[in-house]
């Protein structure tokens, strides 16, 4: 893989002025894939009749979690649960905004019994409390906090009377944004928030209404192409300067080194079997204890 350094000879240029790149330091919540499995089948990526290697999940999620302290970042755990094969997505465990926390509902009841565990853990990480939701919302998979408010998925998960709820309890606008292609069933997959103000995402995954919405809040977006977004390329996870994505997303990578970012590629394909990658695995505790310091260097 690429190091953390690399791009560094390319000169990051917008409209003729250098990017300078600042990566802020987070604290991730993520869960081992002890148990990982696809035993039933609620996306499109998922085939019970393939096998999966727990083993191949847990070395590759090892090497996510050691690149996330090596940058810098603190990574909380939650104990991986038998019986639960896509705990390990913990983007879906809540959203956490100043402090507070929103837990989640799940589209589907094989997943239901997360709801309480993450619940729980996330009471304890949240200094300002954790939230048990009304309505189906499916956490950092569909809802991507950007200064502009937060970009909030639905169609084929999230029902959007919980886009009100997270909205007000999270005290933030809300941008509904439909989602078209069962390949694309989460935000999480078919959009990457860069920084505050900078996304990439894959137009062809939205109704024309969110398309339009996005060109006018993002002007400046990258747009990823399908058979990279198909690599789960935007399920990708960025501290402001490095940005961690899967392998094989070259052009996406390019863009990004384009733009001041420090693109470094990671395999997570064993993941992907169960329709999840990078971000998926990967929770945010923002105004967590630790949380939001700009990077050493
Ligand atoms: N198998 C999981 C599901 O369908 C994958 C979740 C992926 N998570 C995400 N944030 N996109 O629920």
């Amino acid at each position: 893989r690429q190091g953390p350094q690399a791009g560094k000879d390319v000169s990051a240029m917008t409209a003729g002025v250098a990017v300078r790149r600042r990566a802020i330091t987070r604290r991730y919540l993520m869960c081992r894939p002890t148990y990982f499995d696809v035993r039933y089948a609620i996306n499109w990526w998922m085939d019970p009749d393939r096998p999966v290697d727990a083993a191949r999940a847990c070395a590759q999620w090892e090497a996510l979690q050691a690149l996330y302290r090596g940058l810098g970042h603190t990574v909380e755990l939650i104990e991986p649960r038998p019986r639960l094969p896509d705990m390990v997505f913990a983007a879906n465990g809540g959203v956490v905004v100043d402090g507070r926390a929103v837990g989640v509902r799940f589209r589907f009841p094989h997943r239901r019994e997360e709801e309480d565990l993450y619940l729980r853990r996330l009471a304890a990480l949240a200094p300002r409390g954790a939230h048990r939701p009304r309505y189906v919302n499916e956490g950092e998979g569909d809802f991507l906090l950007t200064r502009a408010g937060i970009l909030a998925g639905m169609g084929f998960r999230t029902e959007s009377a919980a886009h009100a709820e997270v909205a007000a309890l999270l005290r933030r606008p809300i941008h509904p944004l439909r989602l078209v292609d069962p390949r694309f069933y989460h935000l999480d997959t078919a959009l990457c928030v860069l920084d505050e103000d900078l996304v990439a995402y894959l137009p062809a995954a939205f109704d024309a209404p969110s398309r339009a919405h996005l060109e006018r809040l993002f002007p400046d977006a990258i747009t990823v192409p399908q058979d990279e977004a198909l690599l789960l390329a935007l399920n990708a996870v960025s501290d402001g300067r490095h940005v961690v994505l899967p392998a094989g997303a070259h052009r996406f990578a390019a863009a990004l080194r384009a733009r001041g970012f420090d693109p470094i590629c990671i395999d997570v394909g064993e993941l992907r079997h169960a329709g999840g990658g990078i971000k998926c695995a990967t929770l945010e505790l923002r105004g967590a204890a630790g949380a939001g310091r700009p990077h050493a260097d």
